[in-house]
């Protein structure tokens, strides 16, 4: 027996087997065509390339590891969240989807608010434009004629599950995401979609992430060589699926994640929310857990914005910041490219650099880029912490986690050994592969979301403390002056 995870990502699609014992045995992925930013601050894709990712890197699979394909009996999903993908008649899809980092609706975030006073209590979270509901108060009122066709809002992987199964179903920890869900009781809230004139009809079934969602069509059974029945679990927003991957469900095991966007995830034994300092509380994918996660909009997708304008390569400009590294520079960075979630919730917020002179090169606007989402990861643990919350165990995850000096940034700025798993870059994709042999087998979460082996260990640079816990205070300095010069 093996199982598949399928981790939709927004920059591509990974999918990994595993076997029996939850050991990898192959990979492979397929690119997405990048997300189209219609007007700053926008951010949408198009649901039919998650799709063609998808089928590409499983049948990539199936080239490389056919046998083992051929034994899967559980798939789980992993993917990025919040995203509203609107089905209208024949789950037909009315207009691209509009994404996590889109910050276009923080109107509607304050109307929604003012509508039901009750809206954090119930939802545990603020209403920020990046969540799904917003997007649909926007679409309400600028796109009325795509509002009045909407038969069902699903979130981008249970897009891609219902063209494999079918069935329209959601997991708990994507669902509490979309700010419609009463995430204490783990259900859907007529009074939360009543903000947006939705109702539970226009919802996807809800199951635990580890639970059976529904079947593989026989179609796919066959195109992969399967025997059925294979069944797809219920599966995990990217973040609880990395946790699921790296073994974080115990209260206070974490993970730091350098993507595209930056998470601070650690798990909680009961519904922990904190709306100020914008902290997310939401189910994990395991039934009767849930987190708490602080989230940054631009983390590796800073050093991509840097990439695409000096036209150096993301590894390149690391590896130049690394080899001329000496200790914290002159220059700072806010991170805010994509507005901010976490610890500002402000759709407006726009990047900057500071303290640049004539001698400044792009190894040094490389550097202050990963020290300015360091900074900001030393936010989230900040309000993480005023929450009442304390992280005993952190690994590291994410395409970032390859620059060794982005380790050291983070282990210096949390002033925490952060522990790098050998499999950095699968978190989701393993912790999808896990919740499907859990579905599919009846296993024990506990049992089979184990710690990975560990590649190295980072300590903080204590040499290093003192100036960067300087530099920070600078850092934090800068957000309200400029906030104030922008407005
Ligand atoms: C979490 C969030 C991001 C996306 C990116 O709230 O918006 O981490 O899931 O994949």
């Amino acid at each position: 027996m093996t199982f598949l995870g399928i981790d939709i990502g927004t920059s591509g699609v990974k999918a990994l087997l595993i076997d029996d014992n939850g050991r990898a045995i192959g990979e492979a992925s397929a690119p997405a065509v990048e997300p189209v930013r219609p007007q700053p601050g926008w951010s949408e894709q198009n649901p039919a390339d998650w799709w063609t990712a998808t089928l590409d890197a499983v049948d990539k699979l199936q080239q490389s590891h056919g046998k083992a394909l051929a034994a899967v009996k559980g798939i789980g999903l992993s993917g990025h969240m919040h995203g509203a993908t609107l089905l209208g008649d024949n789950d037909d899809v009315l207009r691209p989807c509009i994404l996590w980092n889109d910050g276009r609706s923080a109107a509607e975030c304050g109307e929604m608010e003012q509508a039901l006073p009750s809206l954090r209590k119930i939802a545990g979270n603020i209403a920020m434009p990046g969540f799904t509901a917003p997007k649909i108060a926007w679409v309400r009122k600028h796109e009325p004629d795509i509002y009045a066709r909407i038969r069902k809002v699903l979130l981008p992987k249970a897009y891609v599950r219902l063209l494999l199964t079918g069935e329209h179903v959601e997991d708990m920890s994507d669902a509490s995401g979309t700010l419609w869900l009463d995430v204490a009781k783990r259900d859907w809230s007529d009074a939360l979609l009543g903000v947006t004139g939705l109702t539970r009809d226009h919802m996807p079934r809800l199951v635990e992430g580890s639970a059976v969602s529904a079947q593989l069509k026989p179609e796919f059974v066959s195109r992969w060589g399967m025997s059925g029945p294979v069944v797809v679990a219920g599966g995990a927003g990217d973040n609880a699926a990395a946790a699921c991957g790296i073994g974080a469900i115990r209260p206070g095991e974490g993970f730091v994640s350098l993507g595209t966007s930056g998470v601070l995830f650690v798990s909680n034994e009961t519904f922990s929310p904190n709306t100020e300092g914008a902290v997310h509380a939401f189910c994990h994918a395991i039934p009767d857990t849930w987190h708490q996660m602080g989230v940054i909009l631009s983390a590796t997708d800073s050093l991509n914005w840097l990439s695409r304008i000096t036209g150096k390569k993301q590894a390149e400009l690391s590896g130049e910041a690394e080899a001329q590294f000496i200790g914290p520079g002159e220059a700072i960075f806010l991170p805010y490219l994509s507005g901010e979630r976490t610890p500002h919730n402000n759709a407006g917020a726009r990047g900057s650099f500071t303290g640049l002179s004539q001698s400044t090169d792009t190894a040094q606007l490389a550097q202050a880029v990963m020290e300015g989402v360091s900074f900001a990861m030393r936010d989230c643990q900040r309000v993480l912490a005023d929450a009442g919350t304390s992280i005993n165990r952190l690994l590291a995850v994410g395409g970032g986690s390859k620059s060794n000096l982005w380790l050291n940034m983070l282990a210096t700025n949390l002033d925490m050994e952060i522990a790098l798993p050998e499999d950095g870059d699968f978190g989701g994709a393993l912790g999808a592969a896990r919740l499907g042999l859990c579905a599919a087998t009846g296993a024990k979460a506990a049992e089979v979301m184990t710690m990975p082996p560990v590649r190295t260990t980072i300590a903080p640079d204590t040499k290093l403390s003192a100036a960067y816990s300087d530099q920070y205070a600078r850092y934090r300095a800068l957000y309200p002056a400029i906030e104030e010069a922008r407005q």
